[in-house]
C-alpha cells in the first residue's frame, strides 16, 4: 500500500438463491451490509462491498422445472426483482456478482483444477442422504425415518437418499490447521458464542467433503470430466474471490483481498467457518478476517423461510412507510447475533416512538422556530453558556461511542446511545424554553443560541443516523442547507460547531408520519400466510394440515355410461379399495364411455356428495381443464393398487 492509499474494507452478503422472490431475511443481511460500508467509508476507509446471486445447482434446477423454464431464465427473472429491492432499499454496492458469470465460473474451474494437482482432491462415491432446500449432504448420523429418508437437522425437510460418483476434497486433513487457525484469531467467527460452536465442531473431526454432482447437470462442468458438475457451495463460496476481481482484475482483487467481513445468517456459518477457509488454505489464499454470522428474523416463533410460507415481503412495508423505516426497525430492534421476532405492532411503535416523536418532532420544532423567529437564518447567536458548553462536551461523548459500536457492528447499540443524545438535545431544549425567549426583552441574541445549538446537534445527528438512514440524513441536511450528503463528512472529525452561521436553513417536510396501527392494518393488502400480495385470480395458500384433510385415493373405474340427456356427464361405478362408489364427471367431450373400464385415476373421497341431474355423486375425480373447458384425466400407466393414498 503506498504512503497515501486509505486504508481498505471489504464486505461481502452471501449470494443470494434465486429459486424465489427475496424476503425481510435477505434484505436484513443486505441493510447490515449497506449500513457497515456506509459507516467505513465514513471513516475515510476504501469500501468495496459485494452482493449477487447463487444461481446454480439442484436447488434451483428444481425450481425452474416447477414452473416449466430454464434455470437461466429463472435466474434472470429473480436477479431483476433482487436488483429492485436493493435500489428501493437504497442498498449502495460496489460489485453485483451471479455465479452464471463466465468469468466466476473459470475462477471455479481453475480453482478445482489447482486443487486437484495440489492432490487435495480425489475420486470416489458418496452414499448418504441431501437436502436439497439447504444444498447441504447430511452426516452419516442423522437417523433414517420410516419412511426411508431422513430429516436436514438444520431446516427440517425431507432429505433424500443419494448415491453417486463424485470428487471429494480432503478436508480432514486440514483439521489441525483451521483450529490452529481459529487459535490464532480468536475473533474470525462473531459473535464469540458461534466461534466455540464451530471450534467444538471441527474438534470431533472432519470428514471429506464431496464437491462434484453426478446427478445434477445445472452447475459449473468440472474440468475434463464432463460427467460432473460442481457442488454448488464450492461453486458459491468462490464468488468472494471472483467478485473483486480474482482472475479478471487483479489491482482490485489485490487492492482488496482478504476479506474484512464476510456477513451471512447463522445458517450458513458451517459453510463459511469451515469449508471456506480450507478451500482458501488449499489454494494457496490468505484468509478473511471475520466471518460474522448474525440471527433470523422470526415470524410466529419461526425463521421466515421461503419453504415455510412465513415470509413477509418488504415491498409491502417500503410501499407504505419508505425505506428508512425499515432500515431503521431491523437494525434497532434487535443485536446483529440474535434472532428477532417481527411484529408489524412492534414496526409501528417505533416508527411512532423513535421516528416521529425524537427525532421527526425535533427537526420540525427546531426548523420551524428558526424559521418563524429569524425567518430561516439565525441572525445573532449570544456567548455560549456552560449548559450550551455542556451539550458540545456530551456530543463528543456519544460520537466516540457511536463510532465504536458500528465498528464493532453493534448497530443496535449504536442507535441506541444516539437516541440517548436526542434525548439530550430535546431536554436542553425543553429546559431553555426558546418559545419562551421569543416572547421576551432582550432575549434575542440567548434565543439566537439556543437556536443555533440545537441546530449544530441536528446536524451531527445527521451524520450519525446516515449509515441506518440515508435518505433521511440527506433530507435533514438538505433543509440545513448543506449542499452536498453526510456521508461525505469523516466522522472521527466531526465536530459540534461545524455549522456555519447565516445559511438559511428550509421549512422541512415531515420526516416520518405517525401511522395509526388499526389504520395500517385495515389499508395493508391481502397478506397470504406467505406474506405475498394476491395477484388476481391467485388462491389463497392452505397449510399442510389443511391438505391433509383430504382424502385422494388411487380408483379403479368398473362401469361407466353417459348420462341420458347431457353431452358432458358420464356416470361411473368406482373402486376405492374398500368399497365402490357412484360418481359422475364432466369428461364426455374427451373421453367415451366404453374406453374408460378398467382405468385408474385420483379422486377425492371424503368430499361431501354432490346432486348432478338427480344422480348423486360420491366421489370426484381430479382432471386438468383445458382452456376450451374440456377435461384431461390423468390415468395411472404404472401398475398402483386400488384404494392406494394420493398424498
Ligand atoms: N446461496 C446461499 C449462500 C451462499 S454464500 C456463498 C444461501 N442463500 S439463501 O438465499 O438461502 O440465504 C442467504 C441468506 O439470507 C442467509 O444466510 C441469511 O443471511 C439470509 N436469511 C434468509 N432468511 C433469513 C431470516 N429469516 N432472517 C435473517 N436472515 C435470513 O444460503
Amino acid at each position: 500500500m503506498g504512503e497515501n492509499a486509505k486504508k481498505t474494507f471489504y464486505i461481502t452478503t452471501p449470494i443470494y438463491y434465486v429459486n424465489d422472490v427475496p424476503h425481510i431475511g435477505h434484505a436484513y443481511t443486505t441493510i447490515i451490509a449497506d449500513t457497515a460500508a456506509r459507516f467505513k467509508k465514513m471513516m475515510g476507509y476504501d469500501v468495496f462491498f459485494l452482493t449477487g446471486t447463487d444461481e446454480h445447482g439442484q436447488k434451483i434446477e428444481k425450481a425452474a422445472a416447477a414452473r416449466g423454464i430454464q434455470p437461466l431464465e429463472l435466474a434472470d427473472r429473480m436477479v431483476i426483482r433482487f436488483k429492485d429491492l436493493w435500489k428501493a432499499l437504497n442498498i449502495d454496492y460496489d460489485g453485483f456478482i451471479r455465479t452464471t458469470q463466465p468469468h466466476h465460473e473459470q475462477v471455479v474451474q481453475a480453482l478445482f483444477r489447482k486443487l486437484k494437482d495440489r492432490g487435495d482432491i480425489y475420486r470416489g462415491s458418496y452414499e448418504g442422504y441431501y437436502c436439497v432446500s439447504d444444498e447441504n449432504f447430511l452426516s452419516a448420523d442423522v437417523p433414517l425415518e420410516d419412511g426411508g429418508f431422513k430429516i436436514c437437522p438444520d431446516c427440517g425437510k425431507q432429505a433424500g437418499q443419494v448415491s453417486e460418483e463424485c470428487y471429494f476434497f480432503r478436508l480432514s486433513a486440514y483439521q489441525q490447521r483451521l483450529l490452529d487457525f481459529y487459535a490464532e484469531n480468536p475473533t474470525f467467527v462473531r459473535p464469540q458464542s458461534r466461534m466455540n460452536e464451530i471450534t467444538s465442531f471441527v474438534r470431533q473431526g472432519l470428514r471429506d467433503l464431496s464437491i462434484t454432482r453426478s446427478t445434477v447437470r445445472w452447475g459449473v462442468a468440472i474440468p475434463d470430466d464432463p460427467d460432473h458438475t460442481v457442488y454448488v457451495w464450492f461453486d458459491a463460496l468462490h464468488n468472494y474471490l471472483s467478485g473483486i476481481g480474482f482472475g479478471s482484475n487483479d489491482a482490485l482483487y489485490r487492492k482488496f483481498w482478504p476479506a474484512n467481513v464476510h456477513l451471512i445468517g447463522k445458517d450458513i456459518l458451517r459453510f463459511h467457518a469451515v469449508y471456506w477457509p480450507a478451500f482458501l488454505m488449499a489454494s494457496g489464499f490468505s484468509l478473511p478476517e471475520c466471518v460474522f454470522g448474525h440471527g433470523w428474523w422470526l415470524k410466529d416463533k419461526s425463521k421466515m423461510s421461503k419453504s415455510k410460507g412465513n415470509v413477509l415481503d418488504p415491498h409491502l412495508i417500503l410501499d407504505t412507510f419508505g425505506t428508512d423505516p425499515l432500515r431503521y426497525f431491523l437494525l434497532r430492534e434487535i443485536p446483529v447475533g440474535l434472532d428477532g421476532n417481527f411484529s408489524h405492532e412492534g414496526f409501528i411503535h417505533r416508527v411512532n416512538s423513535d421516528l416521529a416523536n425524537d427525532l421527526g418532532n425535533l427537526v420540525q420544532r427546531v426548523l420551524t422556530m428558526i424559521r418563524s423567529y429569524f425567518s430561516g437564518r439565525i441572525s445573532e447567536i449570544g456567548e455560549a453558556t456552560g449548559e450550551d458548553q455542556e451539550l458540545n462536551t456530551k456530543f463528543l461523548e456519544h460520537r466516540d461511542r457511536i463510532i465504536e459500536h458500528y465498528d464493532d457492528l453493534a448497530i443496535n447499540r449504536a442507535l441506541e446511545d444516539l437516541w440517548g443524545y436526542i434525548n439530550t438535545v430535546n431536554r436542553y431544549l425543553a429546559d431553555n424554553e426558546p418559545w419562551k425567549k421569543a416572547k421576551q426583552a432582550g432575549a434575542r441574541a440567548r434565543l439566537g443560541r439556543i437556536l443555533y445549538q440545537a441546530a449544530a446537534a441536528i446536524r451531527t445527528i445527521a451524520c450519525l443516523v446516515y449509515p441506518v438512514m440515508p435518505e433521511s440524513a440527506d433530507k435533514i441536511w438538505h433543509f440545513l442547507g448543506e449542499g452536498t450528503s453526510p456521508g461525505e463528512t469523516v466522522l472521527a472529525h466531526l465536530a459540534f460547531d461545524d455549522l456555519e452561521t447565516g445559511v438559511e436553513f428550509l421549512k422541512p417536510d415531515q420526516l416520518f408520519p405517525r401511522v395509526d396501527l388499526k389504520d395500517f392494518l385495515k389499508e395493508k393488502p391481502v397478506e397470504t400466510p406467505a406474506g405475498k400480495q394476491k395477484k388476481e385470480g391467485e388462491m389463497e395458500q392452505i397449510t399442510f394440515d389443511e391438505f391433509k384433510r383430504m382424502d385422494l385415493r388411487v380408483a379403479e373405474i368398473l362401469q361407466a355410461e353417459r348420462v341420458e340427456g347431457t353431452n358432458k356427464l358420464i356416470k361411473m361405478k368406482i373402486d376405492i379399495g374398500d368399497e365402490t362408489r357412484q360418481m359422475i364427471a364432466g369428461i364426455a367431450d374427451t373421453y367415451a364411455p366404453e374406453d374408460l373400464t378398467g382405468k385408474k385415476l385420483i379422486v377425492i373421497v371424503n368430499l361431501k356428495p354432490a346432486v348432478i341431474r338427480g344422480i348423486e355423486s360420491q366421489a370426484m375425480l381430479l382432471a386438468a381443464v383445458k382452456p376450451d373447458d374440456s377435461a384431461i384425466v390423468p390415468f395411472f400407466s404404472e401398475d398402483v393398487p386400488t384404494g392406494a393414498p394420493v398424498k
